[in-house]
């Protein structure tokens, strides 16, 4: 039994495969292996003899078990070691410089501007950029014949000679989301939406389509104390400059009374644009508390609720913040543009993680 024992833990400890392991155990304790064929001969022993042999045998069977299968387990784990080395791959390696695509600015600081409005409880809206004339004006206190209209140097879709229906717009702002949004969600609400807008317009600060978000809050006791608070907290997080000032100028727009007009504190210094200090001022928004008229639109009683709005160009805050000069070139797609002027793809700006670095 001692020579048994020798030869088949010395051939387990050599087998190369399972396959290997499993004709070792077939030889030694399958069931005509030769330890089996062993424990037959027990039936010829005395009951003396077979007291002693017996319980051998058994150990002798079980020490063989345990081999193989701790064999085993070691084969299987050469194995998987193997093939994590063979596939191993380094997720951490950068991705190469040319493919490497970069966010556009209008991407990055509509990201940035939705960070810092979520943080106040602000949720993001959407609307088509194709609307009716009635959610473009109309619903904003805009009648037909009102001289806002003829302002807004509007996109019209085309409509057939035979259909009298006002035609429809390339929306020329951000606005009409406020009517489509307390449609649906009623008071009180806090939402922005960002999103592209069109006007007939083109020089270095116009262009046909350009970027807005529109804010609208509205609860029972909303006042423009709360607007001036979000609106300040909003561009010292932007700017990222504590303490920026702003500047409410009175102004008009039919969908708000009173509106105001926003400045930031800013100043020129050599020819270079610094916000945030000096005693200039931009003009970067306009906003007021919502009309009555424009709050019945869009379904809500200006008895019970009222709300401040405000629209903002994004693309104007970008130019500002990041020092781009020329708005035409946002939409040109010249890859040096982008390259120079892009946001690498996985920075995403976060309040506490930083905006942009
Ligand atoms: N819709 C205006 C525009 O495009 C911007 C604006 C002004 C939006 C005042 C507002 C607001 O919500 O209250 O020029």
């Amino acid at each position: 039994m001692d020579d048994l024992k020798a030869k088949y833990l010395g051939r387990i400890a050599d087998a190369a495969d399972e396959s290997a392991l499993e004709a070792i155990r077939l030889a030694a304790i399958g069931k005509k292996g030769e330890v089996a064929l062993k424990m037959r001969e027990l039936g010829k022993m005395t009951p003396e003899e077979r007291q002693i042999a017996g319980p051998a045998m058994n150990a002798l069977k079980a020490e063989i078990t345990s081999a193989l299968a701790a064999r085993k387990a070691a084969l299987h784990d050469a194995a998987l070691d193997e093939r994590l080395r063979g596939e191993w791959l380094d997720v951490t390696l950068p991705a190469r410089d040319r493919r490497q695509g970069t966010i556009h600015p209008v991407s990055q600081v509509t990201e940035e501007v939705t960070a810092i409005f979520a943080e106040m409880g602000f949720s993001v809206a959407e609307g088509p950029r194709i609307d009716t004339d009635w959610y473009n004006f109309d619903a904003l206190n805009i009648p037909a014949h009102h001289p806002a209209r003829a302002e807004m140097d509007t996109f019209y879709m085309h409509r057939d000679a035979d259909d009298d229906r006002p035609p429809n717009v390339l929306r020329t702002h951000t606005s009409p989301v406020q009517i489509r949004s307390m449609e649906k969600t009623g008071a009180p609400t806090r939402i922005i939406c960002p999103g592209g807008v069109y006007r007939a317009d083109y020089d270095q600060t116009h262009t046909p389509m350009f970027h807005q978000v529109e804010g609208l809050a509205i609860d029972r006791d909303i006042s423009m104390a709360n607007l001036k608070w979000v609106l300040e907290e909003f561009f010292a997080a932007f700017f990222e400059v504590d303490g920026i000032k702003t500047r409410f100028r009175a102004s008009h727009f039919p969908f708000t009374e009173p509106s105001a007009e926003v400045d930031i504190q800013c100043s020129w210094v050599d020819g270079q644009l610094r916000i945030g200090e000096g005693d200039d001022w931009m003009e970067v928004l306009g906003s007021g508390m919502v009309h009555p008229s424009v709050l019945r639109a869009g379904g809500i009683d200006p008895d019970e609720w009222q709300g401040f709005a405000f629209g903002m160009g994004i693309d104007r805050i970008a130019m500002l913040k990041y020092g781009i000069p020329d708005l035409r070139a946002f939409f040109d797609s010249d890859l040096r543009w982008l390259r120079h002027y892009g946001f690498a793809s996985l920075d995403v700006p976060t309040l506490h993680g930083g905006l942009s670095r």
